[in-house]
């Protein structure tokens, strides 16, 4: 019998079946998904748990990803680094890649043979844009000799043009393992300066910023101290350093979850996109989380609607040029050898 809620773009109901195939993940998250959003969230959920199966498929979500894609449908979760691995490892056939386009095209380096699903190829990223294979072979010229290093965070040309990638969680580690005295680093300037300040290699940075971190500002961080006491300050490192600074703990998404289920601060505020907290609120319940946040678009582009179309349609897929791929590959097997 169905018992509401319909979607835009295609129905699903609501029936008693789907309510309890799908009750226990609604106990695990009613506590940051309203009840009211359920009866839309739940035969979506349930169909996509089908389709896995049927397409031999697996899901991988960002830490970004809202709460009823993390806990709901992902079977692997994780920060850049970690999907990376994880898409490196698996014997999926179809990857659906829950985050942003550059994290789907990661994926289809490490697995060229398989099905890489992205949901909604609009879901860009503002370093990805900021800066072109062009303006590597630009930045060559310029300083002939010194090694790039090209975070994640860009299109497979990019890539192609550096000599290694890195992600927030290994970029200190990255750059000291080429033991070369500057080093070129692309294109996050925030995260550039956070590795320069961390380590002996000079930088040479590029002027791209996240448009989710960039927004926090030190005062504000300060601003939320006075008003909360012993407050627990986590923060990305893609933020401004005057943010960095007034932090405790700085790390890559996966960082900060660890650093929180390790430390167990009474109150924390995790400076970083809206859906950490909520995600991380789900396993530790325990903690206050200080909810200031930066919605990214592009993640929130990622819906239960439209993972549920892809695997239906085994589309879009991602799709890379040989050559190109050939190369960027290189560096991002560099950078997994690394760690
Ligand atoms: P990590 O999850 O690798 O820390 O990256 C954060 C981010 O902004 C990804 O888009
Ligand atoms: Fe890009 Fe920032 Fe969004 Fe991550 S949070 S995808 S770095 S815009």
């Amino acid at each position: 019998m169905a018992i509401a809620g319909t979607q835009e773009g295609g129905s699903l109901p609501f029936t008693e079946e789907v309510a309890e195939r799908t009750a226990a993940i609604f106990e695990r998250i009613r506590t940051v998904v309203p009840p009211l959003e359920w009866p839309l969230h739940a035969p979506e959920i349930d169909a996509i748990n089908r389709l896995k199966a049927e397409r031999n498929a697996i899901v991988l979500a960002h830490n970004y990803q809202t709460p009823e894609i993390f806990h709901g449908v992902a079977d692997i979760t994780g920060d850049s680094l970690a999907l990376a691995r994880r898409a490196a490892e698996t014997d999926a056939e179809v990857i659906v890649l829950a985050g942003v386009h550059f994290m789907a095209e990661t994926a289809k380096l490490v697995n060229p043979e398989k099905t890489v699903l992205m949901p909604d190829m609009d879901a860009g990223c503002s370093l990805a844009s900021s800066i072109t294979g062009q303006d590597v072979r630009d930045l060559r010229k310029a300083h002939p000799g010194v090694p790039v290093v090209t975070y994640v965070n860009t299109s497979a040309e990019v890539k192609a043009e550096c000599d290694i990638c890195c992600t927030s969680g290994n970029a200190i580690k990255v750059v000291e393992s080429l033991k070369a005295p500057r080093v070129i680093f692309l294109p996050d300037t925030y995260l550039a300066t956070h590795v320069a300040r961390n380590s002996d290699v000079e930088i040479i940075d590029w002027q791209g910023r996240c448009e989710v971190h960039e927004r926090f500002t030190g005062a504000e961080i300060e601003g939320f101290r006075e008003g909360h006491d012993g407050l627990t300050v986590i923060a990305h490192p893609e933020c401004p350093p005057d943010v960095l600074d007034a932090a405790d703990f700085v790390g890559s998404t996966a960082g900060m979850i660890d650093y929180v289920r390790r430390e167990r601060p009474a109150q924390v505020l995790m400076v970083t996109e809206c859906s950490m907290s909520d995600n991380v609120a789900v396993e530790l319940p325990e903690i206050d989380f200080v909810r200031p946040c930066n919605l990214c678009p592009h993640m929130k582009r990622i819906t239960l609607p439209k993972i549920r179309r892809a695997l239906e349609t085994l589309s879009p897929a991602v799709e890379l040029d040989p050559a190109v791929a050939a190369r960027a590959r290189v560096a991002v097997e560099r950078m997994l050898a690394v760690g």
